[in-house]
């Protein structure tokens, strides 16, 4: 044991010595959350730096009511996974309320652009791999993880058709308005059966609104479930509206989005590749140390 006025408090550039980044995780922190970004402090790789982040199963263990996050519906796309990294995500398609990425090979992030996009990512959970749909893995305050959808290919093209056939009006020479019976009976006959327990609305007429899973047609965009009604009703201008008029519902719903907006912009940044100063690297075996390095190993 070196006495400690023989210590030196510089080394042997003399410059003054860095104390070591203190790593140590006590047993009881090992299911924890320190950065709180969903993924336990044992499964993270950098379990201390709530700006970078990794991808994978939420981890996080429930929280004690009322401390801590309890699970990823708390939390936004930004914070969970990193907005730089959210940005060097391959962008596969976009709508009017979403934005989809690819975050790995067989899942989709959709993540609301408005408040009508939180409304839309409802249902995408609701369908979640009942009869054939698209796998749900995740929803989180602003943004949905589902399967990933083939490319539309023939037989959705065609299926497409049909359904457009089903909702023309040949002797008005035009489309119906609303969904008409001859679409409904159409998607019942064709398998889509269990969809007609909705209030679809015109979009799922749209080819857009069509994947492909194992060869067969397949709705990606869950938001043809709900009325039209409920998603003009979330567009931020009739919210506005609302919200002047005393509307407490609209109040709240944009109070939610403002929330989700400040969150991003906290988040932005997070997963941004933080450099290590090379000072910090270097170790001198065989030099006295300071009385806080001898502590920390
Ligand atoms: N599960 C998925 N797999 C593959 N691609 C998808 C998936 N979901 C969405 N996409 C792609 O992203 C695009 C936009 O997604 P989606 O239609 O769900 O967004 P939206 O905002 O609801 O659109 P809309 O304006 O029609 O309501 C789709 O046209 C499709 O190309
Ligand atoms: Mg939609």
């Amino acid at each position: 044991m070196t006495e400690a006025w023989l210590k030196p408090s510089r080394n042997i550039w003399g410059r003054k010595s860095k104390p070591v980044r203190k790593v140590s995780l006590r047993v009881g922190r090992l299911f924890a959350d320190d950065d709180r970004d969903g993924v336990a402090n044992v499964f993270d790789c950098r379990p201390k730096n709530p700006r970078h982040q990794d991808f994978g199963k939420w981890k996080g263990r429930s929280a004690k009511p009322g401390q801590g996050i309890r699970g990823p519906e708390e939390i936004t796309a930004a914070r969970r996974f990193g907005g730089a990294n959210i940005k060097r995500l391959k962008q596969i398609g976009s709508g009017r309320d979403r934005v989809v990425y690819q975050l790995d090979k067989n899942k989709v992030l959709k993540i609301a652009k408005t408040p009508g996009g939180l409304t839309q990512n409802i249902p995408e959970q609701d369908l979640g791999g009942y009869l054939g749909h698209l796998e749900h893995f995740e929803s989180g305050k602003d943004y949905v993880v589902m399967e990933k959808a083939e490319p539309r290919g023939k037989a959705t093209k065609k299926f497409i058709r049909g359904l457009k056939k089903a909702q023309y009006d040949t002797s008005a020479g035009t489309f119906r308005s609303g969904i008409s019976e001859k679409a409904r009976d159409y998607l019942e006959k064709k398998g889509y059966g269990d969809l007609m327990d909705y209030e679809i609305n015109k979009d799922i007429l749209h080819k857009t609104s069509w994947g492909e899973k194992e060869g067969e047609p397949v709705l990606t965009d869950a938001g043809a479930l709900l009325r039209s009604q409920d998603l003009k009703n979330f567009r931020i201008k009739h919210l506005r509206e609302s919200a002047a008029k005393g509307d407490q519902a609209a109040r709240h719903d944009l109070q939610e989005w403002r929330e989700i907006q400040a969150e991003r912009r906290r988040f932005g940044r997070k997963g941004e590749k933080i450099e290590t100063p090379r000072e910090e690297k270097v170790e001198v075996a065989d030099e006295p140390r300071s009385e806080k390095e001898e502590r920390v190993e």
